[in-house]
């Protein structure tokens, strides 16, 4: 992965501050190479760079154009870059492709215990447009043979680990690059009120990076007023909760869990969002407590206007305790309280609990000390006035 070269749509503040250099160094090495690679990347969307002296240098090296590390000895042309889900024949001609609308993914971690909810969920998915991930947290695979879906899904095994552990594994943006959304959701969701085409439509039209189906708050355990469904909405990106019980939101709250939230139970990402969201799954904190919150910087402008919660296609949340949910463990608002407060201890909570605890508070460390040693971030949400 040629990180260092990359320019992630969150490092947009500190490009010019740390980036520079490499990019000169690399700039020249093109300028004397070729000249006419200029020419291929004129159509870069490079809008973000302030700077009109590093805009004619990024030019060179944009976002998916970059060398690889480790491949500058190949000739350009045979770099694959990139890469998708999509399952390839062993013999005869390739499938035509199946559909002419933008290939998309659904993942979820699933047990078996759940196959019977798991195949509503994938039926409502056109296998067409969608690719299937199935992340197996029990190791068992074959029990799901006789769906008529399976063998079309991609499977992969791995005992106890959790939808966020396999999602760091499997899909790294340059893996996932074909797809344009990406749905990472639990097994624990009831579909009976959701048309995946009507949401995909929504979304788009409304420029969503970062959006979730609105839970039924009738029939489901919802932990924040954004994110339960407002009827006779199509939807919406704020939330207002001037009493509780819960977090407060007031019209002008401008933080989540108010607005640019959303849950991790049923997250839908652009592709540009995910390849954000991806670099901040730490390798250890395997239940992702804590990214919720900063889901916000992983969107290109406004939170509150580029997430949003999809109230006329909706889920109904079961919240049963699995690797494959995120429902356990949070059971009432004080305790959403406790952990959405920054001073969380681990005190008073059963064993599933406490683990997450203390992995949102490693989280939150971390965030913190990253925050202060990264002498280049600008936080876009709070800039000193
Ligand atoms: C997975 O977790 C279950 C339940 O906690 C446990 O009984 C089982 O031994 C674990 N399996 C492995 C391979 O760690
Ligand atoms: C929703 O809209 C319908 C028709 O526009 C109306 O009859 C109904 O009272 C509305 N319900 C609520 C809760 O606002
Ligand atoms: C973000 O969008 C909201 C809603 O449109 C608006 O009220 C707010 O001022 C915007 N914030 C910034 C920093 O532009």
């Amino acid at each position: 992965m040629a990180t260092h070269k990359t320019v992630e749509p969150k490092r947009k503040q500190s490009f010019v501050c740390s980036w520079v250099p490499s990019l000169i160094f690399l700039s020249t090495l093109f300028f004397i190479g070729s000249a006419l690679l200029l020419t291929d990347y004129k159509e870069v969307d490079i809008g973000f760079i302030q700077h009109p002296i590093e805009v004619t240098k990024s030019k060179i090296c944009e976002k998916e154009e970059c060398i690889p590390d480790g491949t500058e000895t190949l000739p350009r042309g045979i770099v694959t870059r990139t890469s998708d889900l999509e399952m390839r024949p062993l013999w005869g001609p390739p499938k035509k492709k199946k559909s002419k609308s933008p290939m998309n993914l659904l993942a979820i971690a699933v047990g078996i215990k759940q196959k019977k909810n798991v195949n509503e969920i994938v039926k409502k998915f056109q296998l067409t447009d969608f690719a299937i991930m199935l992340f197996h947290y029990d190791g068992n695979v074959d029990g799901w043979r006789d769906l008529e879906w399976s063998s079309s899904a991609v499977h992969v095994s791995a005992v106890n680990q959790t939808k966020w552990w396999f999602a760091k594994r499997f899909l790294h943006p340059d893996i996932v690059a074909a797809y344009d959304y990406i749905f990472l959701w639990d097994e624990d969701l009831g579909v009976e009120h959701f048309h995946v085409g009507r949401y995909l439509s929504i979304i788009k039209e409304e420029g969503l990076q970062i959006s979730q189906p609105a839970i039924d708050a009738d029939k489901s355990e919802v932990h924040y007023t954004l994110t339960a469904r407002k009827t006779n909405s199509t939807l919406h990106r704020r939330a207002v909760n001037l009493h509780g019980p819960g977090y407060k939101c007031f019209e002008n709250s401008m933080d989540p869990p108010c607005t640019g939230f959303v849950e991790m139970m049923a997250p839908v990402f652009s592709r540009e969002s995910w390849r954000c969201a991806w670099h901040m799954i730490q390798n250890d904190l395997v239940h992702a407590w804590g990214l919720d919150f900063l889901l916000g910087y992983c969107v290109q402008g406004n939170r509150t206007e580029n997430i949003g919660v999809v109230d006329s296609q909706y889920l109904i949340h079961s919240g049963i305790p699995s690797l494959g949910g995120s429902g356990d463990g949070k059971t009432n608002d004080a305790e959403i309280d406790r952990l959405a407060s920054m001073t969380t201890t681990v005190d008073g909570f059963d064993g599933r609990t406490s683990v997450r605890i203390a992995s949102l508070n490693k989280f939150k460390n971390r965030w913190g000390n990253a925050v202060r040693e990264d002498e280049c971030w600008v936080d876009p949400f709070h800039q000193p006035s």
